[in-house]
């Protein structure tokens, strides 16, 4: 019967201490290198929680890159130093060690105390978001595939795909969605919030940088995700009143009758491609994209009516475009299984002269054969 071999030698290995003080000294340097990097040359902080989120990310990542660092360069270590050695016996085994009481406590004590200090400093940013006073601007920030919808208190009508805010004013954005996941993201800013169906979360932050940032849905929402920004204007406070103000007066002169006889087809065609062609395509009703094909609106005789109903004439087709479509009640009604959802005029930015352009479009298409 073979007899396990005795370990050749035990302990740290020759050169550990050595090892151990240069990989400090490189931490320490590192750790001071993180500590000065400024981030905000790269990504500029825009909002009162940016700063202390990214000094919280640096402590977390000089911790990390401490912690890295020791783990690698001793497994490192260790492998060349206790390596087989061709003098060893063929079924020799490592040392095995149990109970070391100095080195348990040593693993539990400063992984613990770097997590309390973790909790610690996020806590307090948390709770200093949660109580800022002097809450000056609530406004709503919604999720759509694919767009984001903004409302303020002092409009009648949302607006679309781009956001003002005054610089050094608290400001609350509630964030939900109307109906899949989305998110909002302002990397400036350093927030990000889930846009959940449902569910209306507070994302607070006080503005303190005058300037043009992009808002980013980072929650894979559909086939659009991609192109999903919108764009946060950090105004002076004077700035943001006569954008309000604009906007107000924007709102007012949009309403009203559409005048339908005043649209040319050529400008519908140009529209079209631009706004509708990613959803209809003008072939005729089966040739979906997401929406029908539109070609025969007037001519199909197996699709004679609308999504709505209604028989298609120039003024019903304006009001699909005004309403926007959001599917048939029973889905497998007569209008047949899902036609898709499509976004009403505030959504898609049409103005009147736009709704009576395409009107004059499409129905030219039908009349052309
Ligand atoms: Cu909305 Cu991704």
């Amino acid at each position: 019967m073979a007899q396990v071999a005795a370990p050749r030698s035990q302990g740290l290995g020759p050169g550990f201490w050595p090892v151990t003080i240069v990989m400090t000294v490189v931490n320490i340097i590192l750790g001071i290198y993180i500590a000065t990097f400024d981030i905000n040359k790269y990504l500029p902080e825009a909002a009162a929680p940016a700063g202390d989120i990214d000094l919280l990310f640096k402590f977390m990542a000089a911790i990390g890159n401490a912690i890295f660092l020791y783990v690698t360069v001793y497994v490192v270590y260790f492998a060349i130093v206790w390596r087989r050695r061709p003098s060893d016996a063929p079924d020799a085994i490592g040392i095995q060690i149990h109970d070391a009481p100095t080195l348990e406590l040593w693993w539990t004590i400063i992984p613990s105390v770097l997590v309390i200090i973790i909790a610690i400093f996020s806590v307090k940013i948390w709770m200093n978001l949660q109580n800022a006073s002097g809450d000056v601007l609530t406004m709503e920030a919604i999720g759509h595939q694919f767009k984001f919808e903004f409302r303020y208190p002092n409009l009648k009508s949302s607006v679309y795909d781009e956001m003002h805010v005054p610089v050094d004013t608290p400001v609350t954005v509630q964030v939900t969605s109307s109906d899949v996941i989305h998110s909002f993201w302002v990397p400036e800013v350093r927030l990000k919030y889930d846009m959940v169906p449902g569910l209306v979360q507070s994302v607070r932050f006080t503005p303190n940088r005058i300037g043009k940032y992009r808002v980013i849905c980072t929650e894979f929402c559909g086939t659009n995700h991609a192109n999903m920004f919108a764009t946060m204007y950090i105004d002076s406070p004077q700035d943001f009143n006569r954008w309000i103000a604009a906007q107000a007066k924007l709102q007012a002169s949009s309403g009203g009758a559409v005048a339908l006889q005043g649209g040319t087809a050529a400008a519908g065609q140009t529209l079209f491609a631009n706004k509708c062609s990613s959803c209809h395509s003008v072939g005729p009703f089966e040739q979906k994209i997401v929406g029908p094909g539109l070609g025969k609106l007037l001519s199909d005789t197996t699709h004679p009516n609308l999504v709505t109903g209604e028989k298609p004439n120039a003024v019903d087709i304006s009001h699909v475009l005004i309403k926007g479509y959001q599917g048939p009640d029973d889905s497998q009604g007569k209008n047949g299984p899902s036609l898709g959802a499509m976004p009403n005029r505030d959504a898609n930015g049409l103005s009147n002269s736009d709704i009576a352009n395409l009107v004059a479009y499409l129905t030219s298409l039908s009349q052309s054969k």
